[in-house]
């Protein structure tokens, strides 16, 4: 075995640098493991991400009726604009429709009743509808040639 010119350390004089490397791998991993852990962790407390709006298109003219009934909302057309109402009712989440005959919007499972508008009623339902924000797209003349109901 030989010795080193500086002591007795022998072959351990090129230990330093193996044992930074391994030093500082280790520290990536505890890093990376720190951050496996945080991640769900601050996902379930506070960072939030906002869900994106969906946009949904209704190509205009609307039916003579002026309603349309789409698979999450109902769309109404006015003169002045249009408006549109979520189709979950906020009793316990059925699929609500609109009774043209009678002009108002009724649940099937316990008959909630709500205005066009989405208020409510009558019905076991406390909670008015939720309503949707429609942007109306026109052509160069001014026509409406669709409703964008944002979700
Ligand atoms: S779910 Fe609509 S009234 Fe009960």
């Amino acid at each position: 075995m030989e010795t080193s010119p500086a002591g007795n350390k022998g072959p351990r004089a090129a230990d330093p640098g193996r044992r930074t490397l391994l030093q500082r791998w280790v520290q990536w991993l505890a890093a990376a493991a720190g951050v496996l852990f945080l991640y769900p962790l601050l996902r379930f407390t506070a960072f939030r991400v906002a869900p994106k709006p969906r946009l949904i298109e209704v190509p205009a003219p609307l039916p003579l009726s002026g309603v349309h009934t789409g698979h999450d909302f109902i769309l109404f057309g006015t003169k002045e604009g249009a408006t549109a109402v979520s189709r979950v009712c906020t009793h316990l989440g059925c699929r609500i429709n609109y009774q043209q005959d009678k002009q108002y919007i009724e649940c099937p499972c316990h008959q909630s009743r709500f205005t066009p508008a989405g208020v409510r009623i009558a019905g076991p339902a406390q909670k008015n509808l939720p309503t949707y924000e429609v942007t109306l797209k026109k052509d160069g003349d001014g026509r409406v040639t669709a409703y964008v109901v944002q979700l």
